[in-house]
């Protein structure tokens, strides 16, 4: 398993699909943290173009034909890759999507990290635990669903998921209405004045929108309206600290930008497919320096 840097017959390719997937950090922090360690692992990028139709389907095949230990799937595949795989875990099967498979003897496992690795990094980072929480999720697509089901599994007091197309919110929280049993989960619609009326009881908030991201589009919350000790996260992680995030500084509230949620989901990943404890300082570094390379 020890490489000294160099690729060679026996190394092990790892890697991500996605469309487009050049602005991925991914590969820069993996490759990163199998260097710190001196594994003899590479991490690659895969265009794996969605307009045509099988393109996902055969690219996890081939995991198999080229023995493929393992890949991230990013998007707009998370969704679909699900159907394709040969089992998938709990945190997958509730979030509806994988963002990581690992292929172990030819059978191919589905995980979703996202909401695991969200937990991780706001409990390093902010010291938060969801139980006994109130909290309100902005957004209601797939990243929105693995962060919420983990918050429910660790038993939050409630949550509130408020989104721009409301019956998608409604979809969500009647979802897992169903198949969590005391779910206490509600839907709304981007409505300032509501949110603002229930914010002074919000334990966190969680833009899980791309609002914010390169910098555009921004969002009016009532960030005055919530307590001192409340917590604002973004999973933006481009820029580091999104315009959310600076709002939410100004009013002196404590925060939790994505970069943080990406470097933890990074290093469940990373032990999903090495059995090690990935070097987090490594990846975090070679993330920024992607990042700012990125432009
Ligand atoms: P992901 O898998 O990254 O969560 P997604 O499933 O496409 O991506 O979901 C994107 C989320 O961001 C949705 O909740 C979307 O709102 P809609 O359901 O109304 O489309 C939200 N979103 C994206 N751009 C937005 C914007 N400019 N304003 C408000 N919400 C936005």
């Amino acid at each position: 398993m020890k490489s000294r840097g160099r690729i060679t017959s026996s190394t092990n390719i790892v890697g991500i699909f996605g469309d487009p997937v050049r602005q991925s950090i991914s590969p820069a922090m993996h490759n990163a943290a199998f260097r710190a360690l001196g594994l003899d692992f590479i991490y690659l990028p895969f265009h794996v173009y969605s307009k045509t139709q099988s393109t996902l389907k055969n690219a996890i095949e081939a995991i198999r034909a080229l023995d493929i230990k393992g890949v991230n799937i990013t998007i707009p595949h998370k969704e679909e890759a699900i159907k394709f795989i040969d089992e998938v875990s709990p945190d997958a099967e509730a979030a509806g999507s994988v963002n990581t498979i690992v292929n172990r003897n030819g059978r191919l496992f589905g995980f979703n990290t996202d909401g695991e690795g969200f937990l991780i990094g706001i409990k390093k980072e902010a010291n938060f635990s969801p139980r006994g929480k109130n909290i309100i999720i902005i957004g209601a697509g797939g990243a929105a669903r693995s962060i919420i089901f983990s918050l429910l599994r660790k038993k939050a007091s409630s949550v509130v998921v408020a989104n721009r197309t409301e019956a998608r919110a409604e979809a969500l929280a009647r979802g897992f209405r169903k198949t969590l049993k005391g779910a206490r989960i509600s839907a709304m619609g981007l409505d300032v004045k509501e949110i603002e009326r229930l914010a002074p009881r919000a334990d966190l908030v969680v833009n899980t929108t791309s609002i914010g991201m390169m910098g555009k589009g921004s969002m009016d919350f009532p960030m005055h309206a919530l307590e001192k000790n409340a917590i604002v996260a973004d999973i933006v992680y481009k820029p580091v600290e999104t315009d959310f995030i600076k709002k939410a500084k100004r009013c002196g509230l404590r925060t939790h930008n994505g970069l943080n949620m990406l470097i933890a989901q990074g290093a469940l990943t990373f032990r999903l497919w090495t059995g090690m404890d990935a070097p987090q300082d490594a990846m975090l570094k070679a993330a920024l320096k992607a990042l700012k390379e990125n432009g």
